[in-house]
C-alpha cells in the first residue's frame, strides 16, 4: 500500500546462485527501509529445484494467484541441471509472467563507467536506454508440437502468436516510456517484418498509436541490424519496444554493453498491476555457492521493485548509490571473476546510502 508506506514483497529465491543475490537485495531492502522511513513484510516462495525434487511440485496456481496480491515479486533465479530442460523456468518464470499476465519485460541498459564496457570509445553517456519487451506473446506462448518425433521424418513445430491487444498495449507502454524518460524523446520498433511477414501486424500498430504521440520521433531496425548498432552505435538507443523472443536476445547483448549479465536488472509488470522483479542472469549452477556471483543485477533488480512500488525517492537514492559505486573505478569487473566477493558489492552500496543519506540522495 501506498498510502501508509507498508509494502508487502513476495520473495522467490529459487535455484542456484538466486539464494546468494537474494539475500544481497534484501539487505538493501532493508537499509533502504530504515533510511527513507517505509515498513515492508516479505514473505517466502519455496519454488524451485529443492521443492521440485522434494514434493513433485514446480508451481501452484494457487501461489501464482497470491503471489499477484503482493505489492511485488522479488526473484532470483530459476533452473537446475539435474531436472528436464526449460521445466522449472516454464512453470515459474513463465508461469507468473503469463499467470500474471506481466505484459511488459522492462529492461534497462546503463553504463556506469567506461571501463566496464567492452566497447571502445564509449562512456556512460553513450549507454543509456530501455527495451521494453513484449513479454506474454510470441514464440513464447508454448504452441508447439511434433509429429513423427524421434524419427527421420520429424516435423517440429512452434507457432509465433501475435495479437492486436498485446502488440498494442506494449507499444503504448514503450511510447509513454519516451514521454516520461523525455531523453531523446524517441522510440525505436524492432522487429524482423522484411523476412517474418506476420510482424506486419507491429509496423501497423506502432504507427497508428504513434499517432497518438507527435512529439515522440518513430525509428525502426531490424533485429538483426539492432544487433550491430547496439554494439557499434549504442548512443542511438533511447527506448526501444520489442517483440518477446528478439527482446530476450538483444537484452542479454546489451546487458554485455553495459557490462556483464552481474549488472543487468529486469522488471516484469502489468502497470496498475502485480509486477516482478529480478535479475536477467540465471541460476549459474556452477557458481551456487561460491560467493563469486555480482548481486548488483538483483540489487538494481530491488531498485526497479521500489520505483514500481511507489517508493520513488527511495528508487533515486539507491539508483545514485548504485551509480556511485560502479561509477568511481574500483569496480571494472562485474564477472564471477572479478575476484570481489559477493557481499562486498552490497557493503559498498550501503556505505554510499550511508554516505550520502544527509544530502539528500
Ligand atoms: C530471461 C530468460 C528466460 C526467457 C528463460 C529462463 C525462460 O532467459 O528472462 O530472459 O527466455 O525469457
Ligand atoms: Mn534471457
Amino acid at each position: 500500500m501506498v498510502a501508509d508506506r507498508h509494502y508487502e514483497f513476495a520473495v522467490l529465491r529459487g535455484d542456484g546462485v538466486g539464494d546468494e543475490v537474494v539475500r544481497e537485495g534484501l539487505r538493501v531492502l532493508e537499509a533502504v527501509s530504515v533510511m527513507d522511513g517505509f515498513r515492508y513484510r516479505t514473505t517466502e516462495f519455496p519454488f524451485g529445484a529443492e521443492h521440485y525434487l522434494r514434493t513433485g511440485e514446480t508451481m501452484s496456481e494457487k501461489a501464482i494467484t497470491e503471489m499477484g496480491d503482493f505489492d511485488a515479486i522479488l526473484l532470483g533465479a530459476i533452473g537446475d541441471p539435474r531436472i528436464e530442460v526449460g521445466m522449472l523456468e516454464r512453470a515459474i518464470i513463465a508461469g507468473l509472467r503469463f499467470g500474471l499476465d506481466l505484459y511488459i519485460n522492462l529492461r534497462p541498459v546503463k553504463l556506469y563507467h567506461a571501463d566496464l564496457t567492452p566497447l571502445k570509445n564509449k562512456g556512460p553517456a553513450d549507454v543509456d536506454m530501455v527495451f521494453v519487451r513484449e513479454n506474454t506473446e510470441d514464440l513464447y506462448v508454448g504452441i508447439h508440437g511434433f509429429f513423427k518425433k524421434g524419427t527421420e521424418d520429424e516435423v517440429a513445430i512452434q507457432e509465433m502468436v501475435m495479437t492486436r491487444k498485446g502488440v498494442e498495449r506494449a507499444v503504448r507502454y514503450a511510447y509513454e516510456l519516451a514521454v516520461k524518460r523525455d531523453r531523446k524523446r524517441s522510440l525505436m520498433l524492432v522487429d524482423k517484418a522484411n523476412a517474418l511477414r506476420g510482424q506486419d501486424i507491429w509496423t501497423r500498430v506502432f504507427a497508428i498509436v504513434g499517432a497518438e504521440y507527435p512529439t515522440i520521433e518513430q525509428q525502426h531496425a531490424y533485429i538483426d541490424a539492432a544487433c550491430m548498432w547496439l554494439l557499434k552505435n549504442p548512443e542511438w538507443f533511447d527506448v526501444a519496444v520489442v517483440p518477446n523472443m528478439f527482446g530476450d536476445i538483444i537484452t542479454d547483448l546489451g546487458a554485455a554493453v553495459q557490462g556483464g549479465l552481474g549488472i543487468a536488472a529486469s522488471g516484469n509488470i502489468h502497470p496498475g498491476k502485480a509486477g516482478m522483479f529480478e535479475p536477467i542472469h540465471g541460476s549459474a549452477p556452477k557458481h551456487a555457492g561460491r560467493n563469486v556471483i555480482c548481486p548488483m543485477a538483483t540489487i538494481a533488480a530491488v531498485q526497479m521493485m521500489l520505483d514500481y512500488a511507489g517508493e520513488t525517492a527511495a528508487a533515486r537514492r539507491l539508483d545514485a548509490a548504485i551509480a556511485s559505486v560502479l561509477g568511481s573505478g574500483r569496480v571494472t569487473d562485474l564477472s564471477t571473476s572479478s575476484g570481489i566477493p559477493t557481499p562486498r558489492f552490497t557493503d559498498w552500496v550501503l556505505e554510499e546510502l550511508r554516505a550520502h543519506a544527509s544530502e539528500g540522495f
